[in-house]
């Protein structure tokens, strides 16, 4: 079958069809994902069907793989299992913190690079398309005067933070057991080593440190901006599409599912290489 590869937005996305299974497991194949993601953040696969040994060995060409002891797969401890099912996934009662805006690992000083999903089992509902929204093009899009604004800010990001937007009024409890994970303090704007820059924020961001007056209010008109139409890209998955994001440019969610949903997604993750700064 042919390869096709087509652009999807015009800040976002790539789409190639034709390539499925073993074939994705080839060191080219894997290089080339790389320089897409580099240039335009999402990669998607269609119907690439690949098993969960070839996830696993395509994810190691991609980087480092990070280890997921709560994973829930019964064979392989480096597939997270993405459920509302309690039987498939120890996790499954958090999924719906998955449902706003976010960046995985921010409460770590160097999160992943990127996360790779496939479709096992796409919704019956029809619900649970993934969005994604470009961080570096809505911080390119802001004025030099905001630029300067933002420059220099410190934000706070925790779990507790995103777990207040499920749970707003949570039992003492609750709050300890969110409490007992680690926060951590980044800047506003993620500039890289190679100059790039992009907005770090979403669900687990807290607050702007030390500053008081910019509030909550402050964090959510930036997430607001920074996900409006011209910066995302919605994913209507089919059974077996694979999808790789850059999870360091990339905010992403899934658009809510019920509790009773057949969506299944089988998810790795690429370790990071570069820390906040
Ligand atoms: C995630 O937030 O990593 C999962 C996204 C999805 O289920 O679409």
């Amino acid at each position: 079958m042919a390869v096709t590869v087509t652009e999807l937005t015009p800040t976002t996305g790539v789409q190639i069809t034709g390539l499925s299974g073993a074939r994705l497991v080839d060191k080219a194949v894997a290089e080339e994902a790389l320089a897409a993601l580099d240039r335009r953040g999402v990669v998607i696969y269609r119907e690439a069907d690949v098993s969960d040994d070839d996830l696993v060995s395509f994810t190691r060409l991609l980087g480092q793989v990070v280890p997921l002891p709560n994973g829930g797969h019964p064979t392989h401890p480096e597939i997270q299992r993405i459920t509302r099912d309690p039987s498939k996934s120890p996790l499954a009662a958090y999924r719906e913190g998955t449902f706003h805006w976010h960046i995985d690992g921010t409460t770590s000083q160097v999160p992943d690079k990127a996360t790779v999903l496939t479709a096992r089992q796409i919704s019956d509902d029809g619900d649970g398309d993934t969005e994604f929204a470009n961080t570096y093009a809505a911080y390119e899009a802001l004025s030099d005067a905001e630029k300067r604004e933002l420059e220099g800010l410190r934000v706070e990001h925790s779990f507790a933070a995103s777990q207040l937007l499920v749970t707003p009024d949570p039992s003492p409890k609750e709050r300890a057991a969110w409490d007992r994970n680690p926060a951590r303090e980044h800047p506003l704007v993620w500039t890289r080593a190679s100059g790039r820059k992009s907005l770090l924020i979403g669900a687990t961001a807290g607050e702007v440190v030390g500053r008081p007056d910019l509030g909550r209010t402050f964090l959510d008109g930036l997430l607001e901006r920074a996900t409006r139409p011209e910066f995302t890209l919605r994913h209507r998955w089919r059974q077996g599409d694979l999808v790789i994001w850059d999870n360091t440019g990339m905010l992403h969610r899934a658009l809510p599912y019920g509790k009773a949903s057949s969506r299944l997604m089988h998810r790795t993750s690429v370790s990071g290489e570069e820390a906040v700064a």
